[in-house]
């Protein structure tokens, strides 16, 4: 067996219809893990089980809102029926808008809070509970580089992932006597669907690649396999923090 592996454990991965959450799919569901996956489109979805099943693994598709408290509350329900338990709760879903403060509506605002950061509380009220007396858990935050670092566009992002990375550490301290780690993974740009208006715009895309010292954007197979390693055995000293893969952006 890998050091790695992943056998016996139950990981829900939310926003794993595509991007950076279906490549910690892919990386999880690899290592052997049984996965619950988690979004609101059912055809997408379907693909990433069906790539998980056709590596071998095992995944099932729950569909539901995670901003939603009712939708979240019946994931839990549907989710502990089906598996009885979770070990590894990555809370991947994110959006995000980015426009001028005085452009922003409230439901805008709202929007890009819900989904990144009260979802998290959400489904960590959820399904911490669930995942207490194994001696071993794993909470992956998606935060961003936006934590850290912010531009022009972004307060209702930036704020969300701030806030993401404050609860991270508290929930690390709360979960530490468990055996459940709590860890922020924090990307640079990546290219994914969330970044097609920036990919899409040749002087944007152009600007972006000049600001990264590695000199090109992130590719989603590199989210995985960090995601992979945190949920190791060799990973359970990490709490409390998250890891910057940013291509250096944030060194600078
Ligand atoms: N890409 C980057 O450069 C970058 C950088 C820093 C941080 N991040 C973070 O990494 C995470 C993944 O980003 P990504 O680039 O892979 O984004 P993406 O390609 O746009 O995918 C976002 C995922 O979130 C799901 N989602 C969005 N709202 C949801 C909701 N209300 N309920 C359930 N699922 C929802 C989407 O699924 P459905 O539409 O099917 O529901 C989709 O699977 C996000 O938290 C993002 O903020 C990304």
């Amino acid at each position: 067996m890998s050091e790695h592996s992943l056998a016996g454990r139950v990981a829900l991965i939310t926003g794993a219809s595509r991007g950076l959450g279906k490549n910690i799919a892919l990386a999880l569901g690899g290592a052997g893990a049984e996965l619950a996956l988690v979004a609101r489109d059912k055809e997408k979805l379907d693909e990433t089980a069906a790539a998980v099943r056709a590596a071998g693994g095992t995944a099932e598709v729950f569909l539901a809102d995670v901003s939603s408290e009712p939708q979240v509350l019946e994931l839990e329900r549907a989710v502990i029926a089906r598996f009885g338990k979770v070990n590894i709760l990555v809370n991947n879903a994110g959006i995000n808008v980015r426009k001028p403060v005085v452009e922003f509506t409230l439901e805008e605002w709202r929007r890009v809070v819900d989904t990144n950061l009260t979802s998290v509380f959400l489904l960590c009220r959820s399904f911490v509970p669930h995942m207490k007396g194994y001696g071993y858990g794993r909470i992956l935050n998606l935060t961003s580089m936006m934590s850290h670092v912010a531009l022009p566009g972004r307060t209702a992002y930036a704020a969300s992932k701030t806030g993401l990375l404050g609860f991270t550490r508290a929930l690390a301290l709360e979960l530490a006597p468990d055996g459940i780690t709590v860890v922020g993974i924090s990307p640079g740009p990546y290219a994914t669907e969330m970044n097609l208006p920036l990919i899409q715009n040749p002087e944007i895309n152009q600007e972006f690649t000049s600001k990264l010292p590695v000199g090109r954007w992130g590719q989603v197979d590199e989210v995985g396999q960090l995601a992979l390693y945190l949920c190791s055995e060799a990973a359970g000293f990490i709490t409390g923090t998250d890891i910057l893969m940013d291509g250096g952006w944030c060194a600078q």
